[in-house]
């Protein structure tokens, strides 16, 4: 049996969310939502839901579903390069590249490159994701072409930065390998794009993205989970992970859905109480790229210009990512005294692998006595509670999600959760959550800029 399907291991990692601190009469009703606005959203949710339940019937919202794929080919996939390869170099930017740095960082260790390779278990991770000529040829000097997989991950299959990237990396690998094809493998989207076509041309590996879920909503698809299987991650744990809060975002309701609620509270502060900030603050370093994921999840999605009757709403919260505890030292003045505009979700860890205690040197200095033999653990943690409460004294809004530990079981609940809360948003704000027009509009004029055939040059850059 594994450990994600005994029932007693699975209730002790499940994520738990505590919304008290948002809500009056724990804050003040100006800037807490009360039980009767949660009652007001019960119609438009329900509609909402209905709406999405229709959508996801007819086969146009896959990432519902991915929890319960087969992963087999892809795990299998994972296992052929991490054998073959000492270097694992991911190609691509946005959906195409947060998830999979989200979930590395989260379930490998931090210094997981300098390990060595039996402490790692696979490859070293990499990723081209900007376009920053520093960056991109500071990792490919780093790199040996010959022990190098090179993952070229594009839904579309037409982004600019990964076309370039990739054209650098492969320029690079041809350079070095006598058969360039032998190190690409392609992460694109079965029929649609330019990707596809030559991947197959040229005999690379190949996996799909379904067309039916978009970048953003990815993470549990091909473009993370071979990353992740080819470093080590238990890919089917992760998934599991995701089926169980599958089953807890099933309802409409409000007290058991951890992701509607999520996203009733975030619609409410923002269109109720003029709270237009989302702060996304992990208390863990390695939740630090959850929270940047996160931030693309909900920024793209909701910032929306028209509604889905056509009418001008510009909707979207501005989501806004902190690290606890070192933003207790950079922005939590701001969150604390500035203007009261922010709702706070705050992600802490109860077990962490090894807490480390604080050894005792000095016990004649009072500025450090009283840490030795605490641990580390206690201490972050303690500070994600001190900030809380502060808050809360101000009567300012804040979130709790308590994740038992990092594991993938772990990490899979909070990607869906993340989802689905900003599925059902999109739903409350009336807007469609999965389209990116601005993304694309921008997209077009860099197309026309750099002369690609059929796209006009309109900036004169
Ligand atoms: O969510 C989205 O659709 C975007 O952020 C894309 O992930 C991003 O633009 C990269 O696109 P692609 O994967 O097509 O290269």
């Amino acid at each position: 049996m594994t450990r994600h399907s005994n029932p007693e291991w699975i209730a002790a990692n499940r994520v738990q969310l505590d919304t008290t601190r948002a809500e009056s009469p724990t804050i003040d009703s100006a800037h807490g939502i009360a039980p009767k606005e949660f009652a007001g959203l019960t119609a438009p949710l329900m509609a909402a839901h209905n709406a999405l339940a229709d959508r996801r019937k007819a086969g146009e919202l896959g990432f519902y579903d991915l929890p319960y794929q087969d992963a087999s080919a892809i795990a299998r996939l994972g296992g052929e390069l991490a054998d073959e390869f000492d270097n694992f170099l991911l190609v691509g930017i946005g959906g195409s590249s947060l998830g999979p740095k989200a979930a590395h960082a989260a379930l490998r260790e931090p210094l997981y490159n300098l390990l060595s390779r039996e402490e790692r278990g696979g490859p070293r991770l990499f990723l081209l994701e900007n376009i920053d000529p520093t960056t991109v040829s500071a990792v490919l000097r780093h790199l040996d072409p010959a022990r190098t997989c090179v993952n070229v991950v594009s839904k579309s299959g037409g982004t600019a930065e990964t076309a370039a990237n990739y054209l650098v990396a492969r320029d690079w690998l041809t350079r070095s390998v006598a058969r360039p094809s032998d190190h690409l493998v392609a992460t694109t989207d079965p029929s649609k794009g330019d990707l596809r076509p030559l991947a197959e041309r040229e005999g690379w590996r190949t996996l799909e993205i379904p067309p039916n879920v978009g970048g953003r909503f990815s993470q549990l698809t091909a473009v993370g989970l071979l990353p992740a299987a080819v470093c080590g991650i238990d890919i089917v744990e992760l998934l599991a992970g995701a089926a169980d809060m599958e089953e807890r975002t099933r309802s409409a309701d409000l007290d058991s859905n951890p992701a509607y609620r999520l996203a009733a509270l975030h619609y409410l502060a923002d269109t109720r109480k003029g709270k237009p900030i989302a702060v996304m603050m992990p208390y863990a370093d390695s939740l630090k790229y959850l929270a940047d994921w996160f931030v693309q999840l909900w920024a793209e999605s909701l910032g929306k210009a028209v509604d889905l009757q056509g009418n001008p709403v510009h909707t979207g919260q501005t989501p806004l990512p902190a690290v606890g505890a070192i933003d207790q030292h950079s922005q939590v003045q701001l969150f604390v005294e500035g203007p009261n505009d922010k709702l706070v979700t705050f992600m802490r860890v109860e077990r962490f692998a090894d807490p480390v205690t604080i050894p005792g040197a000095h016990p004649e200095v009072g500025a450090m006595n009283y840490l030795a033999g605490a641990t580390l653990a206690r201490l972050l943690n303690v500070e994600q509670a001190a900030t809380e409460m502060v808050l809360r004294e101000r009567n300012r809004p804040s979130v709790r999600i308590t994740i038992p530990e990092l594991n993938p079981f772990t990490m899979g609940q909070l990607f869906y959760l993340f989802e689905v809360m900003t599925a059902i948003a999109g739903g409350l704000y009336g807007i469609d959550p999965f389209d990116q027009p601005g993304v694309e509009h921008g997209k077009v004029l860099t197309y026309g800029a750099m002369g690609r055939a059929g796209f006009p040059n309109l900036l004169g850059d």
